[in-house]
């Protein structure tokens, strides 16, 4: 059944099972393995691994493209066989163990590893495990779902197990976009000029001497969970479907906006969804992660491109859209995460950059990754690479979580992911605050006015006004600066009394 997605004869004979690929890796080895945002991660072997490490203890280093599906970080993280994990995760179990100080976790804009690595900033790759849907005549591979940090793996590891994954119909051959910069100093540029642009191969080339096994699956990727729009949600989208349609009114914008980038969650699902219904026209997508909306999008013929690193989406989207990949292979491409998340690229095509917050503070800085100030969410993903580079850098949060008991607009944030520099408009469901040419205090003003929660607006007035006595550019009571996150720890909620 797989002969004809393995087209150089000679490499049949390395065809071996997961549980054997298994035994390949060593303890404290450096391991790569494709996948990004759960789409075309290792299945089998990294499974098998983590089995493994139950028995011969075992601690790797791993990095990816972004989060691996199936629970496979948790069962490695499990089996105690994770030393250090980079550059993104979103396992339950995982983040436990990185939170307890068990697994050493970097945090790295995604668009970052790569450079990194081809830098030598990192120790070289022992073992690089890459999905794929079929090996060309040449050793090169076909990749799947996504490509992530695939074809920079591919160049970097000494040995590479490929998993061949027949689930994969090959009509998505043609999808993808290699591309390489080449290396400091004479790096070219990249000339993506529309989100449509190719400029690449189709297959990451492979030297075959590196290939030390093939591991054949017909594992399809762990789906999505998609949360259908709330409330909360949907009034988001809405504020910014009104923003879009101010600027368009104003000859900022065109109907088409600019080229759009939506971050994972359920607001930025619930965002994308708004723009179905609304007045905009031949929308374009520079973005990471195409999901479910995306391809609602481009089903209702508002979108007419998308570009991203990968394909995420719920169990029945990866049905329709594999039955019939026909219907939308033109109108995607996927691209390695250092293409997707490039600074020149995003800064070129005026890409406008929705991300979600999970708290900001008053001048409009952004904590995306840490719960109070210290426990690891996810991570910054490629949200930092959109939001620095930009057209229009939006966040967007939910006014309160946790049924009231945390307002996330505070007096400063705990940690700082996204800098008040690199933030144009904050939306939550209470309204959005549009903080372009304003300085601090202005900036303070418009959030507290539009974005905070009624429960909440006249305890950050009657900080920020006592803050502005003391004086300064940016005034802040640096005694009560995190005294709503200590309150929350101690009390359970925010929420205080007004002094
Ligand atoms: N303090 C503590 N907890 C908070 C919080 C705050 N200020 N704000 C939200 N939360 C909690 C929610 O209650 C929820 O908890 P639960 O999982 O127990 O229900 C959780 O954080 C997630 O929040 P939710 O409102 O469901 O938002 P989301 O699913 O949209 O995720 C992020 C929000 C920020 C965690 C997510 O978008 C993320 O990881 N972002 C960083 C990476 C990124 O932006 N990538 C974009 C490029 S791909």
């Amino acid at each position: 059944m797989y002969e004809n997605r393995i087209r150089k004869p000679t490499l049949e004979q390395l065809i071996i099972s997961a549980e054997q690929a298994a035994l390949l890796f060593k303890d404290k080895m450096v391991v790569a393995s494709s996948g990004f945002t759960k789409a075309g991660d290792s299945k089998a072997v990294l499974m098998a691994l983590a089995e493994r490490a139950h028995k011969d203890s075992l601690k790797i280093t791993l990095m990816t493209g972004a989060s691996l599906g199936y629970g496979t970080d948790g069962a490695l993280a499990e089996a105690k066989a994770l030393s250090l994990r980079l550059p993104f995760q979103v396992d339950p179990v995982l983040r436990k163990a990185i939170n307890n100080g068990e697994v050493f976790f970097i945090d790295q804009h995604l668009g970052e590893t790569a450079n990194l690595l081809r830098a030598n900033n990192f120790p070289k790759i022992d073992i690089a495990i890459l999905e794929a849907c079929l090996i060309e005549e040449d050793g090169s591979i076909i990749p799947t779902t996504s490509i992530g940090n695939s074809a920079s793996f591919a160049a970097l590891a000494e040995k590479i197990i490929i998993e061949l994954n027949l689930s994969v119909p090959l009509s998505i051959q043609g999808v993808h976009d290699i591309f390489s910069t080449g290396e400091y100093p004479n790096r070219k540029e990249i000339p993506i000029t529309k989100a449509y642009s190719k400029i690449g191969t189709s297959a990451i080339s492979i030297n075959p001497d590196k290939i030390a096994g093939i591991v054949i699956t017909s594992k399809t990727d762990s789906p999505a969970d998609i949360e259908a729009p709330d409330d909360a949600t949907t009034a988001i989208a809405n504020h910014l479907i009104g923003f879009f349609n101010r600027e368009v009114a104003r000859g900022n914008l065109t109907k088409s906006l600019l080229p759009l980038q939506a971050g994972i969650g359920k607001v930025a699902n619930a965002v994308l969804t708004g723009f179905t219904h609304s007045d905009f026209e031949d929308l374009t997508m520079y973005s990471e992660v195409l999901q479910d909306s995306t391809f609602d999008l481009l089903d209702s013929g508002k979108l007419l491109f998308a570009s991203g690193s990968s394909i995420t989406v719920s169990q029945a989207y990866y049905d329709k859209i594999f039955s019939n990949f026909e219907a939308y292979k033109n109108k995607i491409v996927l691209r390695p995460q250092d293409i997707s998340n490039a600074a020149e690229v995003i800064r070129r095509l005026g890409v406008i950059a929705m991300n979600t917050a999970l708290e900001c503070d008053i001048y409009g800085n952004v904590n995306s990754t840490h719960i109070g100030g210290t426990h690891m969410m996810n991570g910054i993903g490629g949200s930092g690479d959109f939001a620095r580079n930009s057209y229009l850098s939006i966040f967007v949060t939910s006014s309160v979580a946790k049924d009231h008991k945390i307002s996330c607009i505070v007096p400063m944030v705990s940690h700082v992911d996204h800098c008040e520099h690199d933030v144009d408009i904050i939306v939550t469901e209470q309204g959005l605050a549009d903080l372009r040419g304003l300085a601090p205090r202005q900036r303070a003003k418009v959030i507290i006015e539009k974005c905070v929660h009624p429960q909440y607006k006249q305890q950050l007035q009657d900080y920020f006004e006592r803050a502005c006595l003391k004086g300064g550019q940016t005034p802040h009571l640096l005694e009560e600066a995190f005294s709503w996150h200590v309150q929350l720890k101690e009390t359970g909620s925010m929420k205080m009394p007004i002094k």
